[in-house]
């Protein structure tokens, strides 16, 4: 059923030795819209109509991704508890934001998202913006904004070229991710709003929700297994159905959202934050796994390689993903970061030996204590069906008020 997996993770290299220039770049890219504040307007989030469309709580909507934790997110906001009037919460793996999604319902409001990759800070980030935040005047709105782009003439490109059976007049693998008509409607979409964005008739926020529409309008076909590390020989159903951009339910109150791209080891967060951690526990590198949707949300076309035709990767590959290196990764990230307190998931599943990683806290004067959250069925995106292990997920805690007082 699988045709290619080639995720190996090869030689360990931390990300602080690595080449980060297009990092760094998008560090800077970013500076427009990097911090959004608008008139505080703060309803509790509730289903409503808009426009004359019934909307649903924007929570209902979920993302497949790895380590995703969206089936734990309103517990580990429990734990987490509400903020301090204005204080902001630094999600500095936020992946998809699910955390930072549930913690809107805790009273959070100022956000600080950080990711390695752009596709995930960008589908996070679209999931906390509201309606006056992206309010698409330039295009008479964002339902005529999706129905102008769901009407583009596939019109292949980079996508299409690389990721779909037309892949073959370029090299001698015949690539399955997408059907030459979606990849093509993928293409075409993508340069459209860029296009959008260089004319003006988009803001930078509202650029940014339309390429996390694409991401998700793209993920609904991807002819996979769930990651982008391989591709199914034969088509599934939903890969053959026409790519289609759906208008997402932006939120009815307002955020503060700042969007940073890069290694959470350059982060820099404030005393007064509260911080939550969810970094990788395995060795798959989320920067190959979804190498795919990299490429559409920077819009670029990299050389790539393999049968799976990946991107370039390694620059991007995470410390926390190698066994020998994730304790001493996850150890020195906690004791430097800056924070209140300061909050990190991990599962039982991974590399980092949690016991003694609370005992070296201790022994550095930190008030830290591991707190089980519940059993949850592991996701696996290649899962032979009735295979489902049981896996122990934690909360280290370290609680940095009291010292702060
Ligand atoms: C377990 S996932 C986070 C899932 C997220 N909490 C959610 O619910 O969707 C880990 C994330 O960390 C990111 N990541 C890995 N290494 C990183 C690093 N050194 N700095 C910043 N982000 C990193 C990955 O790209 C991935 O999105």
């Amino acid at each position: 059923m699988i045709a290619a997996c080639e995720m190996c993770v090869g030689s360990a290299r931390s990300s602080k030795c690595s080449t980060t220039s297009d990092v760094v770049g998008y560090r800077r890219a970013f500076a427009g819209i990097r911090s959004i504040r608008l008139p505080s307007h703060t309803p509790r989030l509730r289903s409503g109509h808009v426009r004359g469309r019934r909307e649903k709580p924007t929570r209902a909507m979920s993302l497949r991704y790895i380590g995703s934790k969206s089936r734990l997110a309103s517990v580990l906001v429990d734990l987490i508890g509400p903020p301090k009037a204005t204080q902001r919460l630094v999600d500095g793996f936020c992946g998809t934001g699910a955390v930072s999604l549930a913690a809107l319902d805790a009273g959070w409001r100022r956000f600080l998202l950080n990711d390695a990759l752009l596709s995930a800070g960008t589908m996070a980030f679209a999931r906390l913006t509201s309606q006056r935040q992206a309010p698409f005047d330039g295009v008479d709105g964002y339902e005529e904004v999706i129905r102008y782009l769901n009407s583009l003439e596939p019109d292949p490109g980079f996508i299409a070229h690389t990721y779909s059976p037309l892949s073959l007049a370029n090299c001698d693998v015949e690539r399955k991710y997408f059907s030459e008509e979606n990849a093509s409607r993928i293409d075409a979409i993508r340069r459209s709003i860029e296009d959008l964005l260089a004319v003006g008739d988009v803001t930078e926020v509202e650029y940014r929700v339309l390429i996390a529409d694409l991401l998700q309008a793209t993920n609904a076909v991807a002819n996979t297994a769930g990651t982008y590390g391989c591709f199914l020989r034969d088509w599934t159903s939903v890969a053959l159905k026409p790519l289609r951009l759906k208008p997402r339910e932006l939120l009815r109150l307002d955020t503060e959202v700042t969007l940073e791209i890069g290694d959470v080891n350059s982060l820099r967060t404030d005393p007064t934050d509260v911080v939550y951690l969810d970094p990788p526990y395995t060795k798959r590198q989320y920067a190959a796994y979804y190498h795919i949707l990299e490429s559409i949300a920077y819009g670029d076309a990299p050389e790539v390689s393999g049968v799976t035709g990946l991107r370039p990767w390694r620059h991007n590959a995470s410390v926390f993903c190698y066994s020998r290196l994730a304790q001493d990764a996850v150890t020195d990230l906690l004791l430097r970061i800056a924070g209140s307190r300061v909050f990190m998931s991990y599962s039982s599943d991974g590399f980092v030996d949690l016991s003694e990683l609370v005992g070296v806290l201790q022994a550095k004067g930190e008030t830290a204590r591991l707190c089980a959250i519940q059993e949850i069925g592991r996701y696996r995106p290649n899962r032979v069906a009735g295979e489902q292990a049981a896996v122990q997920e934690w909360l280290v805690a370290i609680n940095r008020e009291d010292a702060s007082e």
